[in-house]
């Protein structure tokens, strides 16, 4: 791949996958692939809140960041169970997704807890990584264009954009997301074309709250080996944002292979 080449960004989410001890050991096997990444190649992991140290010690020397799955608002205080934004800046995590379809349907998250999420962020001068989705049956509705929209204002607007932090959001149609690990707990199939139309409408309506901005938007729901090409062809979709296949170092490293090839 040429210098000039577009960077590719290759997100990994492991979810509740991995055990500490598996998250170490994919980590120890991933430090040896990244030494031969290409420079276009921005990978970013995120492993659980546990493991979080732990893959940070074992990836030592490499220039690949970690990002949190969750993170809470408030800098400190009594909120059993979270884990602030400021106290995963303090050891030296970067990213962090916000609004997972997970985080909204199973604990309830709601557009406005987003918000603060990413204003916490930023604050801290760490890169909110904003997912959005509509599910199933707002799609067979004819609403995930409005849905889009709404999460989408909700996160974004009357926000300042800190200037040199990337602003990256990951669409995610909740009914193309892997159901587990296997190869048959993939989702529905999302069509390439369908994508690239969602991808194109999320840069239009980010670029009208935030002129300024040239946001990176990710596709994620089941991208394999096989399947991370057919995306990234597509000239709105700047990289992905994988689960179950990024928890598995060959699934992994077969994808980086496609995506840089
Ligand atoms: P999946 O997950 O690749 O397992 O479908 C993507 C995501 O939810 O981030």
């Amino acid at each position: 791949m040429s210098a000039s080449a577009k960077p590719v960004y290759l997100f990994a989410n492991w979810k509740m996958y991995l055990s500490y001890d598996e998250s170490l050991a994919l980590s120890r096997e991933l430090k040896k692939m990244f030494k031969g990444l290409p420079r276009q190649a921005h990978l970013v992991l995120f492993p659980s809140a546990l493991a979080m140290t732990g893959v940070k010690d074992e990836l030592q020397g490499s220039l690949v960041p970690l990002g949190a799955q969750n993170t809470y608002w408030v800098d400190r205080g009594g909120y059993t169970g979270e884990v602030s934004a400021a106290m995963y800046k303090a050891v030296g995590v970067e990213y962090a997704l916000v609004g997972h379809s997970e985080r909204r349907t199973i604990f309830h998250e709601t557009d406005h807890d987003a918000r603060q999420k990413i204003e916490a962020l930023l604050a801290v001068g760490m890169t909110p990584v904003v997912c959005v989705g509509e599910t199933l049956k707002e799609r067979n509705n004819g609403e995930a264009e409005e849905v889009i929209e709404a999460q989408i204002r909700r996160a974004f607007s009357n926000l300042t954009w800190p200037k040199g932090c990337e602003l990256i959001v990951a669409y995610e149609p909740v009914w193309a997301i892997s159901k587990g690990i296997g190869a048959d707990e993939a989702g529905k199939h999302c069509d390439d074309v369908e994508a690239e139309k969602m991808h194109q409408l999320i840069i239009k309506l980010v670029k009208n709250l935030l002129p300024d901005q040239n946001p990176v938007v990710l596709f994620g729901g089941s991208v394999r080996p096989n399947t991370v090409a057919y995306y990234l062809k597509q000239p709105s979709i700047d990289g992905v944002l994988v689960g179950a296949a990024s928890t598995k170092f060959s699934s992994w490293q077969d994808i980086v292979t496609a995506a840089l090839k």
